[in-house]
């Protein structure tokens, strides 16, 4: 098949990339001409496992190319994915003006019968809208052409994103229209060969699965991280509970570690995006308002238990950082726990000696040059002349850690890690204050402050 790509962000690029892998023909297209230009030269702008060799490959064996061209990107693809951003608005809500955009132009260059698919991520009832944009600018250039729009949510994760476009538990599509549905099938054909994945439904189920679907996840790692800071205040070991409750099926193992916070592009805007729908309708979505509360305080929590380790004043100190992206395997920072962390120890007169094995250059792009920030190029370089460690993302190579050797280089033997990711007693052994999410040693248990008793150790 012949297949447009609108938008080379994050799921355009891996969707236009996974298809053309699959056998189709794939023009992406995009309004920035330096990413078209680097895409064209083999560049891939985002870090993710798998994906740069995949371009190069599919674009040498011409399947795959890269446009700034709107009007050739419409005359190309029987089917027109729409995959450009959805960024929230001040108020929560999701700002579909790019999404509308694109569907204009498809309407001023449409010449036969294409079928466009909401690929972004968009409220309930985008899919009409869509369609009224396409239809309008048909009507203006006085042409009737025959066209459809469907619903095709992702479910991408970052860092697994081509594993979770080749191998995904489902393939999502909104339409009550037959030809439509053919026409999926026949785009996702090479993926869909072991079972079949396809699940269709009306537009408008389909876009609410897509958010439901997050805030569910979203949801279940908030509620853990409201058990973990009970287990904290109650002496018990959040560990424990979550193998316990895991073991039922019903609840299983998945997504239900407690941690620092969801980040990331999809979880904190979708569920504020669906709070807000839920407000629209005039329903108040107390779970989703909830969710997103607690997730706001767990990200705020770093700083919250280093502070209090430093009787609340972190003043000329240096916080040395494990991790800035919102999760291992990607330089992503949007949303991500290390950024409320890093703001807030700025604000309390402290500096930062950060490392991440790929999001320094991100970091640096986020905040410049600044005299209260160094990124460095190795986690023990970021221990130097640093007062306390922060562990913020569970990357792998953080999991072994040389507790004397972390001591002996902190000026003050503290560390909070944001991800469990020792045992509390080994590092406890090693002489180092350890205050993770939900495993004893709360802070402020510790009164009248840790630093006193940091000094009589
Ligand atoms: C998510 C969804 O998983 C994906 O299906 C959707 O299409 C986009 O949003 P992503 O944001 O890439 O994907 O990351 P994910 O691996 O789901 O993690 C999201 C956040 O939740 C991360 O900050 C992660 O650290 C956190 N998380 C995840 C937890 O804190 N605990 C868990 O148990 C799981």
């Amino acid at each position: 098949m012949r297949i447009t790509i609108f938008g080379t962000g994050y799921v355009g690029l891996v969707t236009g990339t996974c298809l053309a892998d699959a056998g189709h023909d794939v023009l992406c297209v995009d309004v920035d001409p330096a990413k078209v230009e680097a895409l064209n030269q083999g560049q891939v702008p985002i870090y993710e496992p798998g994906l740069a060799p995949m371009v190069a490959r599919n674009r040498q064996e011409g399947r795959l190319s890269f446009t700034t061209d709107a009007e050739a990107g419409v005359a190309f693809g029987s089917l027109q994915f729409i995959a450009v951003g959805t960024p929230p608005d001040e108020d929560g809500s999701a700002d579909l003006r790019y999404v509308l955009a694109v569907a204009a132009t498809i309407g001023r260059h449409l010449d036969d019968y294409k079928l466009v698919i909401n690929k972004s991520t968009v409220p309930v009832g985008t899919v009409d809208k869509v369609r009224a944009a396409i239809a309008a600018e048909l009507q203006q250039r006085g042409r009737d052409i025959e066209f459809d729009v469907c619903s095709n949510p992702e479910f991408l994760k970052e860092g697994a994103a081509i594993e979770d476009f080749t191998r995904g538990a489902r393939i999502v599509v909104g339409t009550e229209s037959g030809r439509v549905r053919e026409l999926m099938r026949e785009c996702y054909g090479p993926y869909n060969w072991n079972h079949d994945k396809l699940i269709f439904m009306d537009p408008r189920s389909a876009e609410l699965t897509k958010y439901a679907a997050n805030a569910m996840l979203a949801t279940k790692i908030s509620f853990m991280n409201e058990m973990a800071n009970l287990a904290e205040r109650l002496d018990a070991d959040i560990e424990h509970v979550r193998l316990g409750i895991g073991s039922d099926p019903r609840i299983g193992y998945h997504f239900i570690y407690p941690g620092c916070g969801y980040g990331g592009s999809c979880f904190p805007k979708d569920v504020q995006a669906l709070a807000r729908t839920a407000r629209d309708v005039g329903y108040d979505a107390h779970i989703l308002t909830a969710v997103d509360a607690v997730n706001q305080r767990q990200k705020a929590s770093l700083y919250d238990k280093l502070a209090a380790a430093f009787d609340g004043d972190l003043a000329g100190r240096t916080v040395a950082v494990w991790g800035l992206a919102f999760k291992p395997n990607t330089d992503d920072m949007r949303e991500a726990p290390s950024r409320v962390l890093m703001e807030a120890v700025w604000a309390a007169g402290g500096k930062i000696r950060a490392y991440d094995p790929e999001a320094s250059r991100e970091c640096r792009r986020l905040y410049g040059d600044r005299p209260d920030l160094e990124v460095v190029a190795h986690r023990h370089e970021a221990l130097e002349g640093a007062d306390a460690l922060v562990i913020c993302t569970e990357w792998k190579e953080f999991r072994v850690a040389d507790f004397a050797t972390i001591k002996s280089a902190l000026t003050t033997p503290v560390i909070v890690d944001g991800r469990n990711l020792y045992e509390p007693e080994a590092v406890r052994k090693a002489g180092l204050l350890y205050f993770a999410v939900g495993r004893g040693n709360r802070v402020a248990a510790l009164s009248p402050g840790v630093s006193n008793m940091v000094n009589t150790m």
